[in-house]
């Protein structure tokens, strides 16, 4: 099964091409049983552009297509908008340039696009994933950095597409990269995506408090799975914005 979706991925010429032809299946299926979900794409898509009004041609529908993907497992909510926010912000506090937080913005709405390629019995299963499952979830990594690589804009997006579930450790993947091994950009990312994930509240979970979340990221750096000194880093922007809202 990884192999067929990799194949349809390699003989595909460009992005945009591999887009239309998701797109009718997706419309419709959207269109026929989820209007609701399909008005909240459209919505959440123009006002993205609006924020956003250098995007233009493949980038919008790229845009598009990640805000779709984002709806189909709903939970996430305005999570990418948030990181959005908290993307700049930190990115600000740790000196990042322009085009770096640029890349950190277009990162939130872009690190899953590769999920485009997961079939639903997979994304949206309830149950613990099997090992065959788990092994087709994991390949959105890399298939998101196919989808991306022929477009100019996103270089700076790639590495956070194809390394956002790597851990400091090695125990992550697609790669297994290591400690600085992992790029910066990337480490930024997946600081702000865990933290907004654990304060956020789920349908199956209450959001935690600033102070909880930070207390767990630092367990999960004690652990292994993210930069000690970086972690740090967060948890002194996060209280100073605390003392100064
Ligand atoms: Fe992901």
């Amino acid at each position: 099964m990884i192999q067929e979706q990799l194949k349809s991925i390699d003989s595909t010429t460009n992005a945009l091409n591999m887009m239309l032809e998701v797109a009718a299946p997706l419309s419709t299926e959207i269109a026929s049983d989820m209007t609701n979900t399909y008005d909240s794409i459209v919505y959440k898509t123009s006002s993205l552009l609006e924020r956003h009004s250098n995007l233009e041609g493949t980038d919008q529908l790229l845009f598009f297509f990640a805000v779709a993907i984002g709806s189909r497992d709903s939970d996430t909510g305005n999570h990418c908008e948030r990181l959005v926010k908290i993307g700049s912000e930190f990115g600000a506090y740790l000196q990042l340039s322009p085009l770096e937080i640029r890349n950190l913005n277009w990162g939130a709405y872009l690190h899953d696009i590769g999920k485009i390629a997961t079939p639903d019995a997979v994304l949206l299963k309830k149950e613990k994933l099997t090992p065959d499952e788990w092994e087709i979830m994991k390949q959105h990594a890399v298939i998101g950095e196919k989808i991306c690589q022929p477009l100019a804009s996103t270089k700076g997006v790639l590495p956070i597409i194809r390394h956002h579930h790597e851990r400091w450790d090695g125990s992550g993947y697609p790669d297994g990269l290591k400690g600085h091994e992992i790029p910066y950009i990337v480490q930024v990312f997946q600081i702000i995506d865990i933290y907004d994930a654990l304060i956020s509240e789920r349908p199956y979970k209450k959001g935690l408090s600033p102070e909880l979340a930070i207390a767990l990221m630092r367990k999960e750096a004690e652990a292994g799975w993210r930069n000690p000194e970086l972690t740090e880093k967060f948890a002194e922007f996060i209280r100073k914005k605390a003392e100064n809202p």
